[in-house]
């Protein structure tokens, strides 16, 4: 079976490669000529781990093809991907399907009779059914089958999430359709991984409820995390407490300064707006938008206060920039909000991550960057970590508190003990306990 992937993003890329590394032959698509050319190298556009490897290897067994030429590569597909963005549209935050269906309608023009044309994109509940109407009107003489077939892949275990996923589902309108996705997931089936096959728009809903219920699930516990500064509680204990309760689950239970990333903002929004088109308002997850804005900014604020009555003119090292580890995305990352913030109050910010800095740079004037993590301690009154980066776990506390003029290190992702910080001599502010000085 021909697979041909149009969008070479994030999602289109990691399933093109995936697919290919399934053993299926696979073109990817995008217009970008700049891209192309770089994977033409062998060389991914975005940082993944274990991307680059899987690119090579498919690459030289003749599985996996990079091209320009839409038309011909969606001639010789039996399955095409609409993989391309979705962007949060200025204003409204509902999401811009305009590059979807410009995708179907270019498909239509060079699809040949019985392809399946699959949506990857994340979209909207009645955004197959147009796919499906746009492409119709186009080709009325040609038959096509639709399906829906959302991604749940994370940045950084991209990779690992698409080999073995919790389940994978698949909206469809006809046997076709169905049929064509068995088989594309054949080897992941033999994993007896779930595979969940159901109507258009119960796949469509199904991508956003995920998204919004992890959204909320973290902004939960961030607000935990609140209570339990304020009444000296300790929120990781508390998560694992309620997390051990199967019905809850202990995952995306770790307190910090709210999702960023290129998808649950972006989700939240879009799914929000939906909710509120239907007549069907989504009151909690409006309620963890609005939540999860407003920690971004708060968490600045408290980096403000660690530096006492006076910020202007003090230095704060920060340590992590993107949105998460194992990537260099720093879409909708926190770090967007406080570093402005901080800057804005006079404070000199001098900031490390190791992947980040090529995508960040130009949105974040008036910040330095530090080649090394322990550069960014030299002289800081605080230092901050932002983004649990492993190789900051491990960093020499006495060796950060001698490099720095002042004594406090405010640990938004709870990455240090406090024991070991205060034994370093510093002072530790961090998410969901109580403030731990060093001389108390
Ligand atoms: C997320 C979902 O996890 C994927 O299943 C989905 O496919 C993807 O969005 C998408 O829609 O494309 P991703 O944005 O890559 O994946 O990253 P996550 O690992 O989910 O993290 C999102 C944000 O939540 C990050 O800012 C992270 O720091 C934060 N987070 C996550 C927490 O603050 N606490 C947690 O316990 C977990």
């Amino acid at each position: 079976m021909r697979v041909t992937m149009i969008g070479t993003g994030y999602v289109g890329l990691v399933s093109g490669v995936c697919f290919s590394e399934f053993g299926f032959d696979v073109t990817c698509v995008d217009i970008d000529e700049a891209k192309i050319a770089k994977l033409k190298k062998l060389q991914s556009p975005i940082y993944e781990p274990g991307l680059d490897d899987l690119i090579a290897r498919n690459h030289e067994a003749g599985h996996l093809t990079f091209t320009t030429d839409f038309d011909a590569a969606v001639a010789e597909a039996d399955v095409v991907f609409i993989a391309v963005g979705t962007p949060s549209r200025r204003g409204d935050g509902e999401a811009d399907l305009s590059y979807v269906f410009e995708a179907a309608r270019r498909i239509a023009h060079a699809m040949r009779p019985e392809t399946v044309v699959v949506i990857k994109s994340t979209v909207v509940v009645g955004t197959c059914r147009k796919v499906h109407e746009i492409i119709e009107a186009e080709r009325p003489d040609v038959p096509f089958s639709i399906c829906s077939n959302p991604e749940f892949l994370r940045e950084g275990s991209a990779i690992e999430d698409f080999m073995r996923p919790d389940r994978v589902i698949v909206g469809v309108e006809d046997e076709r359709g169905e049929k064509a996705l068995r088989q594309l997931y054949r080897p992941l089936y033999l994993r007896e991984t779930p595979i969940v096959v159901t109507t258009l728009e119960n796949a469509e809903i199904t991508k956003y409820a995920a998204n919004a219920f992890l959204a909320m699930k973290i902004t939960f516990i961030n607000e935990i995390a609140n209570l339990c500064e304020k009444v000296g509680g300790d929120v990781q204990q508390v998560a694992s407490g309620i997390g051990l309760d199967n019905r809850i689950g202990g995952k995306f239970l770790h307190a910090g300064p709210g999702y960023g990333g290129s998808c649950f903002p972006k989700d939240t929004n879009a799914f929000a707006a939906t909710g509120r088109n239907n007549g069907a308002p989504q009151l909690l997850v409006e309620a963890t938008i609005a939540v999860n804005d407003a920690r971004k900014r708060d968490m600045a604020d408290r980096i403000l206060e660690a530096l006492g009555p006076n910020p202007a003119g003090k230095t704060v090292g920060v340590l992590g920039i993107a949105f998460k580890p194992n990537t260099d995305d720093v879409r909708d990352a926190p770090s967007l909000v406080i570093v402005p913030r901080l800057v804005g109050a006079g404070v000199r910010v001098r900031a490390h991550d190791p992947e980040a800095r090529e995508q960040a740079e130009r949105l974040l004037p008036g910040m330095e960057w530090c080649d090394q993590p322990y550069e960014v301690t030299e002289g800081a009154d605080a230092v901050a970590v932002l983004t649990e980066w492993n190789i900051y776990r491990g960093l020499d506390l006495k060796r950060m508190a001698d490099k720095m003029a002042g004594d406090t290190v405010v640990d938004l992702r709870n990455i240090y003990r406090p024991e070991d910080v205060v034994e370093a001599g510093l002072n530790y502010i961090s998410i969901g306990k109580k403030a731990y000085g060093a001389d108390t």
